[in-house]
């Protein structure tokens, strides 16, 4: 569903140039459950953003059911991001001053979805991570594993096929983080394909296989 085919990524500043990402090549089935793994530095990030379409490689393209990315229209480009993909981050890139309705919405007005239909999927989407209850609570007023689930409803919204996750519970303390893994392995179960970057094994272990980056290459590939 999802190929990276020799992916490159160099970062230029001035003289100096960085490769982040080297000849980097993989296929994601769909309903698979995949994390990356690899050090701080080792181009995790980079290569999520790739395939999420919020960066661009350098060469190489990214295929996603059938289709390179690099040829299409930025307007198709925007459709496949807002409704082919939902995004988890770390820092969650909630809008504080926002409501969590409100947050869960935006990709839906980014869509042009019916108010009615609207009220439905984002209830929907909040009964799915438990936060049913707070929808009228303000983003900053939540705790930390709150902020992670409007955020994964905000990803949800949209029945988005590939959802990219990255370092989902860096920022929570180990209960929470259970609860978002779990939460991400539910949705895979469901049928998403799901691809996690982690720094934490234990959480890499909860999916279907792990790919280790090294210096922006992948050194292995292990199916679990
Ligand atoms: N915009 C940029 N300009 C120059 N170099 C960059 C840029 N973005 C990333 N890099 C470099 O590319 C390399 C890979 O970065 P990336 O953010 O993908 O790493 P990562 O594996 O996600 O690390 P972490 O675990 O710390 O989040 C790093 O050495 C980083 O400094
Ligand atoms: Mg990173």
């Amino acid at each position: 569903m999802i190929k990276a085919d020799s992916l490159t990524k160099i970062y230029y500043s001035g003289n100096n140039s960085y490769t982040a990402l080297k000849d980097v090549s993989f296929s994601i089935k769909k309903g698979e459950f995949l994390s990356i793994v690899g050090r701080s530095g080792s181009g995790k990030s980079t290569l999520l953003n790739i395939i999420g379409t919020l960066d661009k490689p350098t060469s190489g393209s990214v295929i996603v059911n059938n289709k390179r990315l690099d040829c299409l229209t930025k307007k198709q480009l925007d459709q496949y991001r807002n409704k082919e993909i939902g995004f988890v981050f770390q820092s969650f890139h909630l809008e504080p001053s926002y409501s969590v309705y409100k947050n869960v919405e935006m990709p839906l007005l980014i869509a042009n979805v019916p108010p009615k239909e609207r009220k439905e999927k984002i209830l929907d989407a909040l009964l799915k991570v438990d936060m049913l209850g707070k929808e009228k609570n303000c983003a900053s007023q939540l705790s930390g594993g709150e902020k992670q689930r409007v955020c994964i409803a905000r990803a949800l919204v949209n029945s988005p096929s590939i959802i990219l996750a990255d370092e989902p519970c860096g920022n929570l303390d180990s209960v929470n983080g259970r609860v978002v893994m779990e939460l991400l392995k539910k949705l895979a179960q469901e049928g998403k394909t799901i691809v996690l970057v982690t720094h934490n094994m234990e959480d890499a272990k909860m999916t279907d296989r792990i790919i280790t980056l090294k210096d922006g290459q992948v050194i292995s590939d292990e199916i679990l």
